[in-house]
């Protein structure tokens, strides 16, 4: 009989990495590893880094000092560190903390049991960072491994070939690759045959899916994804405005189950820095894409990620960045302060903003987002939204929901806004969860929004 053993996953960075993350529990699970939510009971712990930010990076090295204190109690204790740090620096990893067992790089997850089983039976310390030519697959892994779970990641294509200045990811996932329609169609059918009611598509640049391989564009594999039995919506992340097409932009009102949403960074407002981060596009072309987006559908919800202080960002620049940000009135923006990456260009231009001025330019950028974001919500009262069903709120009553003293259910628009509704006695868990909903929304938050069912029938 095998050997049941603990894996405790800790997952720092992107959705990419969450994906990666459960193909390595399913990788793992044939071996006799069983995840656990605490590293304290594990055998062996893995932790999947993340590079794009020197945020992101610290937290590695500090996760990884808790862990050494966990192998002095238990020296059985493998563990394991994978994605992009790992990638990054290799057997630098394995120099700095003496007490690592593994390291594997952004390739290397199909290859992580075999890994392990030689980590098991030698004792040996591995480093696998060989980065391939061809996309690496491994089982599709479709049990959940959080209750009721109704949303997946599905990611459809690796690496990036864009080399925007600041960014490390063509450096530490390599070349662009895309996953044959095929392998993705069949994981989606497998995830909706599981119970999950909603999939995310991940890709550096999804709108040049298949383009490199000569497989069908993005939109034709969204039509085909639209045809899955039993999944109910489809969301995507990430498009590089340069590649985003009008047949693509046509897909929102064209597919009935493909979200109205579009997270379409831009970066900076300024055309002068859009240049120097080597983006393709100017502030006058992105803007023109918004409008034909909305054109096309005007309810689209649209959302953005911001770099602050780009070496050589002048107060102008930054300016042309906040005047970008009213007139798009993004619907939610994620915020950033430039940081230096390794093998990155931008770490050797000069005009190298202090940090105190990337921090103020970043505060500016979050008061006028929580304004925006705040009005964005507010004109959705009254208005009747189609929620996915995702739980029961653990939370009875905070501030940001409502003054109903009874746990409430939540979900998300089709535009990945928050809203709470009342449980009604009609309701039972299995009954409503990963179920579509009409709500009329009475009120709006600065995080999320709150109202009731139009009617208990569907
Ligand atoms: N510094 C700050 N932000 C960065 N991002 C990528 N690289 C850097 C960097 N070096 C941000 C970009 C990207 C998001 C995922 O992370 O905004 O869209
Ligand atoms: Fe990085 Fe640019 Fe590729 Fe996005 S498109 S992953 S920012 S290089």
């Amino acid at each position: 009989m095998m050997v049941s053993k603990n894996v405790y996953i800790h997952t720092i960075g992107c959705q990419m990495n969450v994906y990666d993350s459960e193909r390595i529990a399913g990788g793992l699970a044939p071996l006799g590893y069983r995840q656990v939510s605490e590293p304290e009971s594990a055998d062996l712990v893995i932790l999947n880094t993340c590079a794009i930010r020197e945020k992101a990076e610290q937290k590695v090295f500090s996760f990884l000092g808790r862990m050494a204190g966990l192998k002095r109690k238990n020296p059985e204790l493998i563990i394991g560190v994978g994605g992009c740090v790992a990638q990054q620096e290799g057997r630098k990893i394995l120099d700095r903390a003496p007490y690592l067992d593994l390291v594997f790089g952004t390739h290397a997850v199909s290859r992580l049991p075999i890994l392990i089983q030689q980590v098991e039976s030698t004792g040996g310390r591995l480093v696998d960072v060989a980065l391939s030519d061809t996309i690496q697959e491994s089982p599709v892994y479709t049990d959940s491994p959080i209750l009721n779970q109704i949303s997946r990641f599905v990611t459809i294509m690796q690496g990036c070939d864009n080399y925007c200045t600041y960014c490390v990811v063509p450096y530490v996932r390599g070349r662009e690759m895309s996953r044959s329609p095929e392998r993705i169609l069949s994981e989606i059918q497998a995830l909706a045959d599981s119970g999950i009611r909603e999939v995310t598509l991940l890709g550096q640049n999804v709108n040049s899916y298949g383009k490199k391989e000569g497989l069908c564009d993005f939109s034709d594999l969204l039509s085909r994804v639209n045809e899955i039995e039993g999944l109910l919506r489809i969301r995507f992340t990430t498009s590089h405005p340069k590649d985003l097409s009008d047949d693509m932009i046509a897909t929102f009102s064209r597919l009935d189950k493909l979200c109205k949403h579009i997270h379409l960074p831009v970066q900076s407002g300024s055309t002068r820095i859009l240049s120097r981060m080597n983006r393709k596009y100017t502030r006058d072309m992105y803007l023109e894409k918004i409008a034909r987006l909305r054109e096309s559908c005007p309810d689209i919800a649209i959302t953005s990620d911001i770099i602050v202080g780009f070496p050589g960002e002048t107060p102008e620049d930054f300016e042309d960045t906040l005047s970008l940000i009213r007139q798009v009135a993004y619907d939610g923006l994620f915020a950033f302060m430039y940081s230096d990456r390794p093998n990155a260009p931008a770490a050797n231009f000069p005009g190298k903003i202090s940090e105190a001025e990337k921090s103020e330019r970043l505060q500016q950028v979050l008061c006028l987002q929580e304004i925006l974001t705040l009005e964005k919500n507010q004109f959705l009262v009254h208005s009747e939204q189609v929620i996915l069903v995702e739980g029961l709120s653990q939370r009875m009553n905070t501030h940001e929901t409502s003054s109903e003293a009874s746990p409430q259910w939540y979900g998300r628009t089709p535009g990945h806004k928050i809203v709470h509704f009342p449980e009604t006695e009609r309701l039972s868990a299995s009954g409503n969860i990963g179920r579509l909903k009409t709500i009329r929304i009475e009120k709006a938050f600065s995080h999320s929004l709150w109202g009731r069912p139009v009617s208990q029938e569907e």
